[in-house]
């Protein structure tokens, strides 16, 4: 009957140790034992190349465990400079590294257009852009986002002239009490800039992320498609046209002989 043997190295690495489990830490042999234990395995299992596969596994593991541990780097929990660039505009500021998006810019930089509800992200009334993609701002850690674009409520709007997202959910009466509404336009903002002829489908799809308490997604849905009709088309990102593929070498045209 063949005996069962290891054969990858792994399986190897794994008989070796577990025959030093069976020698005790204060023998000076030690390591010697592993290598006769591992030569012996090796012999048994007789398996071209995995044998030194698995001695240079063992040698790995020693050398990382005798390698002193590299300190992490760490940063806090005392305050640290934190750059953020919001609505366009650049703003460092000392910040602990624990503290959210979201009450970095309620408490400390006082845009209190996200919405503070539940704090652990289930609904949505927080949501920001970042990079152009929403996100729920009391789920984001405010260091995680130096240097990146961020865009609030605040900055939709150019000046008197209201973003058309904004003007559509007044107009269809999109809002009770509005809690949720800030959250609700920005995800719909960053759907319309991606995609500027949306579906109904597309659209729900888009605030699956946002509750209403009030219950007014009818109203919400068709502002949205509402607002599609009024966003400036040539500011939509247009979808990304295939290349033309590279014309194929024409056959060699035969020569004329005379
Ligand atoms: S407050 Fe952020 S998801 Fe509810
Ligand atoms: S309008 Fe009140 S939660 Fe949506």
């Amino acid at each position: 009957m063949p005996q069962d043997t290891p054969s990858a190295p792994s399986d190897l690495l794994a008989s070796a140790e577990e025959l030093l489990e069976t020698v005790p830490e204060t023998d000076p042999d030690r390591v010697k034992l592993s290598r006769r234990h591992l030569l012996k395995i090796g012999g048994v299992a007789a398996t071209a190349g995995a044998v030194p596969a698995a001695g240079l596994l063992l040698a790995e593991r020693d050398k990382a465990e005798a390698a002193p541990a590299r300190p992490k780097p760490t940063v806090g929990p005392a305050p640290v400079p934190v750059t953020l660039k919001i609505n366009g505009k650049t703003e460092t500021l000392p910040l602990e590294p624990r503290v959210t998006l979201l009450d970095t810019l309620r408490n400390r930089l006082d845009l209190t257009g996200a919405k503070k509800v539940c704090d652990r992200g289930q609904c949505g009334a927080c949501t920001v852009l970042v990079d152009g993609k929403p996100r729920m701002s009391c789920m984001t850690l405010a260091i995680s986002v130096q240097n990146r674009d961020i865009q609030t409520i605040e900055g939709l709007a150019k000046g008197d002239e209201l973003h058309p997202v904004q003007a559509a959910f007044i107009e269809h009466d999109a809002l009770m009490c509005g809690f949720c509404t800030p959250g609700f336009i920005m995800s719909i903002k960053s759907l319309l800039d991606r995609n500027p002829n949306p579906t109904l489908d597309q659209v729900k799809s888009a605030c699956q992320g946002n509750v209403c308490r009030c219950g007014t997604y009818p109203k919400v849905f068709e502002a949205a498609l509402a607002a599609a009709q009024q966003m400036p088309k040539a500011a939509a990102v247009k979808p990304a046209v295939a290349k033309p593929a590279p014309a194929k070498p024409s056959a060699a045209k035969p020569v004329k002989r005379a």
